[in-house]
């Protein structure tokens, strides 16, 4: 799966070097392809942003440099355009795993009071929103996006575990255990120990059942 990122702040995105992300991109399982907008900047001091017409705080990126950081973008014609905005629809599950479906990914990152509209309104497919508050720009929830999308491509992760997770049939997951058997004078679940599949199952499936009212009734009521 391809992403290209338009941002500001390139280096950012280092995070997503590490760990399960940065093993899939060195085996090239996914691409994340990072556009410096500066980089299109006509202004002799690599100016990007300028003030808000109507006055007000803060300053506003302009379109030009972020409409030419786009077009240079090449076989885009398949790819899907998400602006990271705090009006966009908030992201969840069901959305990560519909975004996982497409092959190709442009993320545009605002910074500062936004972005101009009219390049919002020529270039962009949907705007998603990683929750409602206000961060200082789209960078991080880009990484958000990144993560939660590309652990569906093949290989990333184990595919199982994807299945038994938090929100994959409409619950949050049961428990987890690992070793020692007793932490802190505190005994694994027996069931655990037993080796019998069924019952384990059955253990899960009433634990996530229970975890899920208790931490997020409206998910069972759903
Ligand atoms: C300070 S915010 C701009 C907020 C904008 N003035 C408003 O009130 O709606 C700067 C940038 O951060 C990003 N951003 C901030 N909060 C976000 C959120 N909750 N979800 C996704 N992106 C967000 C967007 O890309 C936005 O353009």
């Amino acid at each position: 799966m391809n992403f290209d990122v338009l941002t500001l702040f390139p280096e950012m995105f280092d995070a997503l070097n590490s760990s399960i992300i940065g093993r899939a991109k060195e085996k090239n399982l996914i691409n994340i392809n990072l556009i410096n907008i500066r980089d299109f900047s006509k202004d002799k001091h690599k100016k990007v942003d300028d003030t808000p017409y109507g006055g007000g705080a803060g300053m506003v990126m302009k379109p030009d440099c972020v409409y030419d950081a786009f077009c240079s973008i090449e076989n885009k014609d398949n790819a899907k355009v998400i602006y990271m905005s705090p009006q966009g629809k908030k992201l969840d599950q069901k959305k990560v795993e519909e975004l996982a479906n497409e092959e190709h990914l442009i993320i545009l990152c605002g910074h500062y009071e936004g972005i101009d509209q009219r390049v919002i309104d020529k270039i962009v497919d949907e705007e998603i929103s990683i929750g409602d508050y206000v961060l200082t720009g789209g960078e991080i929830p880009a990484m958000v996006l990144i993560d939660s999308v590309a652990r569906y491509n093949d290989g990333v992760i184990d595919r199982e575990s994807i299945k038994e997770e938090s929100f994959a049939n409409g619950m949050l997951e049961y428990p987890q255990y690992t070793r020692p058997e007793v932490f802190e004078g505190v005994r694994v679940p027996e069931v655990l120990l037993s080796g019998h599949h069924e019952n384990i199952e059955k253990w899960r499936r009433e634990e996530a059942f229970r975890i899920t009212n208790l931490k997020r009734p409206d998910l069972n009521k759903k």
